[in-house]
């Protein structure tokens, strides 16, 4: 691993940072304690409540550990084609007996706010995702001692990273769980993502900073493998949504390996921006006329989502998961972090001794 990371976390395992309540500071500072890097998740939160998940966090572990932002994002959405999906939304809104939310609450997610937060409390590792900060905000977290990671979904992109300064770049596949960290939503290469084996390579050979591959890894050996292919840690999503102190919704852990969804998607349909998540009722129906209008779509969902969470509806839920979700394994996360390392090890002397089996 680069020393960058040693330094930080001596395990090559970081815990994804998780918006919706999933990576709460339980199941970071597990992670963190384990060797790996836990993350919070201040997407769609106030600046206050990420400061308060901080302080929390920092009373449960000693060990670094990483926030992560969302950047804010260009008014791109069609306000027509948000009204056209809001009336195609009225049949859910009267199932699950509550209003769709209204999408013009916001659309930079209290950046400005919550970075002022970050300098004045600085934290080991800041991540971004949806675009490139830039310089001067990276240089000033750099300047509070603060490494920055930001997320790339090609090599232009990982390039982009590098130019603006960033420590590290997080190469994520399209396999991965959650929304896709694409610099800009181009509607016109939706269905275009690269494979992660096939990503890692490429930013590894683009870029001079240490890159972190995520998406569909679920066991040590795929560790391994991105490790092989160039990257100096991996990023763990959807396997600790499954972990014991994970605050994902009950439905949603169950679901991961349930017959009942079988598949991911990416889809529009829940926040406008494209997403990979269990396939359910409300994913197949409203995905193929969702628009590409992010977070105005977040929004007007929002209250649809809670409703079918307090109703204990699975085929309400948004349920981010990535390609490996069959894999996933209830365990607390410090042992999983351990079972991955374990993994790991063996993966690595399988290789070293020629490695077929
Ligand atoms: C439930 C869930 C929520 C996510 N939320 C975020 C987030 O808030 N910020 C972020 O940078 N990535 C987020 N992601 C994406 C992860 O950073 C990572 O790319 C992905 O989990 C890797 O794929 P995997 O889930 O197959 O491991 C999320 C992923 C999941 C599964």
């Amino acid at each position: 691993m680069s020393s960058v990371l040693t330094d930080l976390f001596p395990h090559p395992i970081v815990q994804a940072p998780m918006a919706g309540g999933v990576s709460v500071p339980q199941l970071a500072a597990a992670v963190s304690d384990a060797g790996g890097l836990g993350f919070l998740a201040a997407g769609y939160k106030t600046a206050d409540g990420m400061y308060q998940e901080i302080k929390q966090l920092r009373g449960l572990t000693s060990r670094p550990f990483g926030v992560n932002l969302f950047l804010p994002q260009p008014e791109t959405a069609d306000p027509a084609a948000v009204d056209v999906y809001a009336h195609q939304l009225a049949g859910e809104a009267s199932w699950y007996e509550t209003e769709l939310g209204d999408p013009d609450s916001g659309r930079d997610d209290g950046y400005d706010a919550k970075l002022a937060v970050l300098l004045d409390n600085p934290v080991p590792v800041v991540s971004f995702h949806f675009g490139v900060p830039a310089r001067e905000v990276i240089d000033s977290l750099h300047r509070v001692g603060t490494l920055t990671f930001v997320t790339a979904t090609t090599a232009e992109e990982a390039r982009a990273v590098e130019r603006a300064g960033a420590d590290v770049v997080i190469a994520q596949g399209v396999e991965a769980g959650g929304h896709q960290g694409t610099h800009r939503d181009l509607p016109e290469t939706d269905g275009g993502g690269i494979g992660l084996l096939s990503l890692v390579a490429q930013v590894r050979e683009s870029v001079g900073i240490p890159v972190v591959a995520a998406g569909g890894i679920m066991r040590g050996a795929q560790i391994a493998a991105v490790c092989a292919a160039g990257a100096s840690a991996a990023q763990l999503g959807t396997a600790f949504v499954a972990a014991h102190e994970s605050g994902a919704h009950a439905l949603h852990k169950q679901a991961l390996t349930s017959p009942l969804h079988p598949r991911t998607e990416l889809t529009r349909a829940f926040t406008g921006r494209p997403a990979r998540a269990l396939v359910n009722r409300f994913l197949r129906e409203h995905g193929p006329y969702a628009p590409a209008a992010y977070p105005e779509v977040h929004h007007l969902t929002a209250p649809l989502r809670k409703a079918a969470a307090k109703a204990g509806d699975a085929q309400g839920l948004a349920m981010w998961a990535g390609q490996g979700h069959r894999l996933a394994r209830e365990l607390p996360a410090g042992q999983l972090v351990e079972v991955l390392m374990a993994e790991l090890a063996a993966a690595r002397t399988a290789l070293s001794a020629g490695g077929a089996r």
